[in-house]
């Protein structure tokens, strides 16, 4: 236990409080290497979730309760080597249970506990949906098998459709991939996150999950490799891409290619600015939404 948990706990053990800090949820501060600077997104509210896997920190995740899916996660991007893993999708049982192991664990089959089905998305939910498990925290961004396999849990997982999940949202995924595999010197902190409807909120089936009118992503690389090609000048240290979840949604965030593929066809993805990212999510939630410390910019 770190000795902030360890601080946390002598408090609120005599104010008779309750501790988040051993089950992982409620604080990122066991997790805050995720982030640049340490740094968590500012400007959105949910549920902070440390995400472990067999006792390791994996990555972050600022979870919607009532949405039953996350704003975003955060994670470092690491040279991903081997296939996709064939794992069993997991759940967070603290979630559920405030003193439960902070862990994930895989569904066991059979229906669910009801706290579970209470407290987060559930497989039933995905299943028969016209909706795909988009990961926010994809496990081609991993080298170990095991941050691969982590990746697999509902709460770093969105509704989309598999026009965006198998097309142009893979594709922005494998261009971060090789940007940062052939120019990224040090680390690099990727937040993905999603944008809710404005008015009119899309739900799964049972109107128990929402889903995403767009998903955005940012990295932040602040150590990079100056030679870099004229068309990737402007990409480092920091860039950023919204891509379309809906192909009825409206162009002024994204505009659609018209002779793309047909099952592709309106789900494209702009990439941009952090600064362009930061100004639609302002917008969109009314409120300034800062991805980066200092916007990924502040000397090291
Ligand atoms: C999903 O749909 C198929 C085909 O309609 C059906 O056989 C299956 O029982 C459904 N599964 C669930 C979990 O609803
Ligand atoms: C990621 O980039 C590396 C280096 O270019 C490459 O070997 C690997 O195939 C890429 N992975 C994916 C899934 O694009
Ligand atoms: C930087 O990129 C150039 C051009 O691609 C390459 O020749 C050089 O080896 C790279 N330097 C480092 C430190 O990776
Ligand atoms: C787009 O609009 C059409 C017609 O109103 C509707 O049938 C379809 O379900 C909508 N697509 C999505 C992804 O909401």
């Amino acid at each position: 236990m770190s000795y902030f948990c360890g601080l946390a706990v002598f408090v609120l053990a005599f104010s008779g409080g309750w501790c988040p800090c051993g089950a992982d949820v409620g604080d990122f501060t066991p997790c805050l290497q995720f982030f640049y600077r340490s740094w968590p997104p500012k400007g959105l509210a949910g549920t902070p979730i440390c995400q472990r896997y067999f006792n390791q920190y994996r990555f972050a995740t600022l979870y919607s309760r009532p949405r039953r899916s996350p704003w975003f996660s955060a994670y470092l991007y690491t040279t991903p080597a081997g296939k996709r893993p064939s794992t069993s999708w997991k759940f967070e049982p603290q979630l559920a249970y405030p003193g439960a192991d902070g862990n994930m664990i895989p569904f066991p089959p059979g229906p669910p506990d009801q706290n579970v089905v209470d407290s987060q998305a559930v497989e039933l939910d995905y299943i028969n949906s016209t909706y795909s498990r988009g990961h926010l925290n994809p496990s081609l961004h991993h080298q170990s098998h095991d941050d691969r396999s982590a990746t697999f849990t509902l709460t770093n997982v969105a509704p989309q459709k598999a026009g965006s999940n198998d097309g142009p949202w893979e594709i922005l995924e494998q261009t971060v991939n090789k940007t940062l595999y052939a120019y990224c010197l040090g680390e690099a902190y990727i937040v993905t996150g999603v944008i809710p409807y404005q008015t009119d909120e899309h739900w799964l089936k049972n109107h128990r999950v929402a889903v995403p009118e767009y998903l955005w992503s940012a990295y932040c690389c602040p150590s990079y490799n100056n030679s870099l090609p004229e068309k990737l000048r402007e990409t480092f240290p920091t860039y950023a891409a919204v891509g379309r979840n809906d192909p009825n949604s409206t162009e002024e965030i994204v505009p659609v290619n018209k002779k793309a593929k047909k099952q592709f066809r309106g789900y494209d993805v702009r990439q941009m600015s952090l600064e362009t990212l930061e100004l639609y999510l302002k917008e969109r939630f009314s409120t300034v939404v800062s991805v980066f410390y200092e916007q990924c910019s502040g000397s090291v």
